[in-house]
């Protein structure tokens, strides 16, 4: 059994790509670990949040997940700010972190790029708070994207320098969470790349069905129905792609006749595919909405899953502390 960690950005509302994708994985991956999944609300407040956005980010986030099947009772949920031991980490690993190094991590570098009037020293040591988060609890594995790579190899190098640098072999060095199986990918409905919350094409488990029509409408394809026989264009397969996930069978065999006979109505497809797309996700979004009114129910998801985080992070802390020669009189 491994132990995994998985920080949730406070305001990753989870889009249908993530859904049908990384959720689906994250279940079968609690079921078989020893997960700790959180919501990272230190580290949103590199953009300077106003508080009730804050809070209202952190309760729908986390909503979201528990209404997505991550469940409190198997894995360790928590909000990373209910668990100071986190901060003291972070402050120990500081002190061995270059800022030569942090300044050249791409994502810092995209930062300065993005947010030139608020290059603050929160964003800087982004990656130190990260492999905080991760070697807290002594972590093997992280489930990370692509565009985290670097952080989790950042993070192995804390942890290998913590290691040399006071002779012991405390901290694992994590790895990337394999998931075996190819993800789903699931396009956006810009006609190019797969869907994500920065690319502004997504469909959001939260959207409402009024909001999801209207998404599906604007949605790229071509500007008339495909000669005879002829493959479809990108922004089209992205449609059937999805239809291929949310529709029936019968329903993506209609479409696909239709435009290989040439005579397909782009709007027909869009409407069905909006309908089907409301449908399957209407039990998920009731959740959500049901979840995120339960004040007294998140009360108690939060309070748990913070003793049992407080509990792995405090035994980190006590045994860093007394490897780095803290010592009681
Ligand atoms: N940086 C991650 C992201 O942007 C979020 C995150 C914070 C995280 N701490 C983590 C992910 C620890 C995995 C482990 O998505």
């Amino acid at each position: 059994m491994e132990t995994v960690v998985s920080g949730i950005r406070s305001t990753g509302n989870l889009h249908l790509g993530n859904y049908f994708g990384a959720i689906r994985n994250f279940l079968k991956m609690q079921k078989e670990n020893n997960c700790f999944f959180f919501i990272a609300d230190y580290h949103s407040l590199t953009t300077h949040p106003k508080p009730a956005d804050l809070h209202a980010n952190i309760r729908q986030v986390l909503s979201e997940y528990l209404a997505c099947g991550i469940d409190p009772e198997v894995a360790t949920v928590y909000v990373q700010s209910d668990v100071p031991e986190v901060t003291e980490l972070y402050l120990l690993l500081n002190m061995n972190a270059y800022v030569g190094e942090l300044e050249r991590t791409v994502s810092f570098k995209e930062k300065i790029r993005k947010q030139p009037d608020n290059i603050n020293a929160g964003l800087l040591t982004y990656p130190v708070l990260m492999a905080a988060d991760i070697i807290i609890h002594r972590a093997n594995k992280v489930p990370v994207g692509q565009d985290q790579a670097q952080h989790l190899e950042m993070t192995r190098r804390f942890a290998r320098r913590f290691n040399t640098m006071y002779g012991v072999e405390y901290f694992p060095e994590p790895d990337a969470y394999n998931f075996g199986r190819k993800l789903i990918k699931i396009p956006g409905l810009d006609g190019s790349g797969k869907m994500g919350k920065s690319e502004g094409n997504g469909i959001f488990l939260a959207d409402t069905p009024g909001e999801i029509r209207k998404k599906v409408i604007r949605a790229v394809t071509d500007t008339g129905p495909a000669t005879p026989g002829e493959k479809p264009s990108v922004p089209v397969q992205n449609l059937f792609t999805i239809m291929n996930v949310v529709s029936d069978p019968s329903t993506v065999k209609y479409f696909r006749e239709q435009h290989s006979l040439g005579v397909i109505r782009y709007g027909d497809m869009k409407k069905q595919l909006a309908e089907d797309i409301i449908k399957v996700t209407e039990p998920v979004r009731e959740r959500i909405n049901q979840i995120s009114s339960d004040s007294a129910y998140l009360a108690r998801v939060v309070a748990e899953g913070a003793e049992k985080a407080r509990a792995s992070a405090s035994r980190t802390i006590r045994e860093v502390r007394e490897i780095i020669g803290y010592r009681p009189f």
